[in-house]
């Protein structure tokens, strides 16, 4: 027996009673544990390890247990509370041959009971410490659901709102996205190795490049160049993989001509070699067979030679591993150290997830805890209110028309006023839309008595029966638009009737929720015509008209800003959002929110991304003429910058002062401005530092977000905020694929939006 069969057999030994009943005594090295488990293993046992169920329709109680108990699942998702899981755990644990526990996943992204406001909305914080919170919150709650695993954080960039999928994300910068996935990584595990009870391991997903997807429509296939997979899209990634997690999900999109889930390039030459990731790679549901969609495998025997040769460990609800691994072992096209490496890596995640120390970690053993989700959970509520309330961007405010005062009649007017389930947002995990505050709740409650707040409908989201039928086959059991048989003429009728009696309407328009999901990309990010002709009766009343809109992604609202008076964008804010909506609109809260997506002003300038490659004859604001880079039928670039948003107060940037004008390689340079808050209320803002490289040996970005302050300032108050620029900060991918910096001149920019901007130059020698 050589020394490493002596220590796994040591450390099996000690292992024994932690599938007993006593308590557990975790075992101490992971290598030699799993090399010993997996030299007891058989061939079916470990393919069983690389199997990834859905726990739905598909199969029914009684064979999953069989399955489990077996040996031939590995992991399990979609099924959420302790009760559910428990026994299923103690199949495979007490159960199976080698005991070998299995691992529950489920789709938390933002929030697990209590529903923090979507990805995106979380991104217009800019807030870490109050995105950390909401991601603490989602891991407290799952695990004590039982869960093991959350397919999160989302971190793919996505530069074309017409992409559903934009909601999940954190939108498109590089930069902000990176910063947003290691704090959700860190959140989430609460630790390097989620192994504590009341934590979940992070999968980063969808690897890679999936908001590039062309056109942005779901699914569809990605060419990128090198320079700019590395500049811009892989970071988000990498930041999340640095910060600890222990899963990658694979993307459902090609990349330059390889599906991602057949990519060796991608899931051993970069994720593994390059950048030396020890965790396990998932595939997206059903990924493996659509190898065969892809036009890349023939049949299905194919698919699974070269998912699991390209470095797919588990394979999501699709069941092609288990049907054709044996035969492909035996054949030799599969060599079994090629499967060997995936059940380590899963057993490995196991291990991290604590589950060979105690299977029932998070699951616990009383038969008697609470599991309905419908049943109210109020202990985190304040911290869902505060993170919504900081996630949302205020667009327009003329003539100071918000915050509202608590007084006279209030007209609240739109189909998403009072709808529960759209408060939810996407992928809503087990939130319970009957608990969460509409906004007309939450209007309701924060005026009391002190106001009179009428409601009317207005309109259904959208006219259209073939959307409605194709949102409500989407995704959910219960049909989630319920359309109000009403004609749109007797809606708006009853709206104006409202309307005519207050003194302000406020508008909640925007989309449902399934509007902007998986599977949910447009052709237009117009209000859908139902609503726009709402507002055009509304304006009309010549009321002082506020939108409070709800949406998932950038949307088309150049009618919308001419006409409105104020516009507050709110995504979709979760549970608590009614209130938290509530909170700004009557400037109990200022809002703070600063885009982290550009909004375009048409669907035909898409892509209006703030960071995009210099060109030889740019577009110049108001300076149209011919023969420059433009669209000339309109006003070129963005309706709303990337990092805009504006305050119930106003702030003041004096000019950048910088330490040095020229700097060493190694060295640094100090840019810091004075931040004021010059009108009467107290508030907070982001202070957002960019940079451009003059001139370098490829073409340069515009401009580059490379850090950012939120600042909170009381009336009057002012602050010096200081950031350093490094020469990391001035590398880049250059054609030969170094990160290098060059010397020459930088220019740095500061200011609280991506356009307004302060400018100095400094030179790196
Ligand atoms: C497919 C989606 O692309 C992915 O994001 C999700 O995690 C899985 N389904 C599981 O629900």
């Amino acid at each position: 027996m050589n020394r490493l069969h002596l220590l796994g057999l040591v450390t099996t030994l000690l292992m024994a009673p932690a599938f007993a009943d006593t308590q557990p005594k975790p075992p101490q090295d992971k290598q030699a544990f799993i090399a010993d488990l997996m030299s007891r293993m058989t061939l079916d046992e470990k393919i069983g390890q690389l199997r990834l169920i859905s726990i739905g329709k598909e199969m029914p109680k009684p064979q999953i247990l069989k399955e489990i108990a077996a040996g031939r699942i590995g992991g399990t998702f979609n099924s959420v509370t302790r009760q559910e899981n428990r026994p299923l755990q103690e199949a495979a644990a007490n159960n199976s041959r080698l005991k070998i526990p299995i691992f529950f996943a489920y789709d938390v992204v933002h929030g697990h009971r209590t529903i923090f406001p979507i990805s995106l909305a979380q991104a217009s914080s800019w807030d870490m410490e109050a995105i950390e919170r909401g991601g603490r919150i989602s891991a407290i709650e799952s695990a004590a659901d039982g869960l093991d695993m959350t397919f999160a954080p989302m971190v793919d960039i996505s530069r074309d709102p017409r992409w559903g999928r934009t909601s999940e994300g954190f939108g498109e910068d590089p930069y902000l996205v990176s910063r947003i996935a290691e704090v959700m990584v860190k959140a989430y595990q609460g630790g390097a190795t989620p192994n504590q009870a009341d934590s979940i391991m992070a999968s980063v997903k969808h690897f890679a490049l999936y908001g590039a997807v062309e056109g942005g429509r779901d699914y569809n296939a990605v060419d990128m160049s090198p320079m700019r997979m590395y500049q811009d899209y892989l970071p988000p990634y990498k930041a999340g993989l640095d910060a600890g997690a222990g899963g990658v999900m694979v993307a459902l999109n090609s990349i330059n001509g390889t599906p991602a889930t057949s990519n060796t390039w991608l899931l051993q030459d970069l994720l593994r070699k390059e950048w030396g990731f020890k965790g396990v790679t998932i595939s997206d549901h059903g990924a493996i067979s659509e190898l065969m969609r892809h036009g890349v495998a023939r049949d299905g025997r194919e698919a699974a030679k070269l998912a699991i040769k390209a470095g797919v460990d588990l394979s999501m609800h699709d069941e092609l591993y288990a049907s054709e691994l044996p035969g492909l072992i035996e054949s030799g096209e599969v060599d079994i150290r090629e499967v060997d490496n995936a059940v380590r890596e899963v057993l490995g995640a196991k291990w991290d997830m604590g589950l060979f120390a105690d299977p029932f970690l998070r699951i616990g053993k009383a038969q008697d805890d609470s599991a309905d989700p419908g049943v109210e959970n109020l202990q985190h509520r304040d911290v869902a209110r505060d993170v919504a309330r900081k996630s949302m961007v205020l667009l327009e405010n003329r003539r100071n028309t918000l915050p509202l005062e608590k007084q006279g009649t209030i007209a609240l007017i739109g189909p998403l006023a009072d709808s529960h389930i759209d408060m939810l947002g996407s992928w809503s995990a087990s939130g319970a839309a009957k608990q969460t505050v509409t906004l007309r709740q939450g209007m309701q409650a924060a005026l009391g008595d002190q106001a009179r707040l009428l409601y009317a409908r207005g309109a259904n989201v959208t006219n259209d029966s073939h959307i409605v039928e194709y949102l409500n086959f989407l995704n959910w059991d219960d049909p989630e638009v319920v359309q109000d048989p009403r004609t749109p003429e007797a809606m708006i009728a009853e709206a104006l009737k409202v309307a005519q009696q207050a003194d302000v309407i406020v508008a909640a328009v925007g989309e449902s929720r399934g509007m902007s999901h998986e599977s949910s990309s447009r052709t237009s990010l117009d209000l859908p015509e139902s609503q726009r002709e709402l507002l055009r009766a509304l304006k009309a009343t010549g009321k002082p008209l506020v939108l409070v809109l709800m949406n998932g992604r950038p949307l088309t609202l150049k009618w919308e800003q001419a006409n409105a008076d104020a516009i507050l964008e709110t995504w979709y804010t979760g549970t608590e959002g009614g209130n938290a909506i509530a909170d700004v609109l009557f400037g109990d809260y200022n809002p703070s929110g600063k885009l982290p997506i550009s909004f375009p002003r048409s669907v035909g300038q898409i892509p209006t991304y703030y960071n995009h490659p210099r060109i030889g004859r740019p577009y110049q604001v108001g300076k149209p003429g011919n023969y420059t880079s433009q669209y000339f039928e309109e006003p070129n670039g963005p309706l709303y910058p990337f990092g805009y948003g504006l305050s119930y107060t106003d702030f003041e940037l004096s000019p950048v002062r910088l330490s040095a004008t020229k700097v060493r390689r190694g060295g640094k340079v100090e840019a810091s401005v004075t931040v004021k808050n010059t009108g009467s209320r107290d508030g907070a803002t982001v202070v957002q530092l960019y940079l451009q490289d003059v001139a370098a040996s490829m073409i340069r970005p515009i401009k580059e977000l490379k850090n950012f302050q939120k600042v909170s300032l009381k009336a009057g108050e002012e602050k010096v905020v200081r950031f350093d620029i490094n020469e990391d900060d001035l590398k880049f991918y250059n054609l030969q694929m170094q990160y290098r910096a060059e010397p020459g001149e930088f220019n740095v920019q500061i200011g609280l939006d991506s356009q307004n901007v302060q400018q100095e130059t400094f030179e790196l020698e």
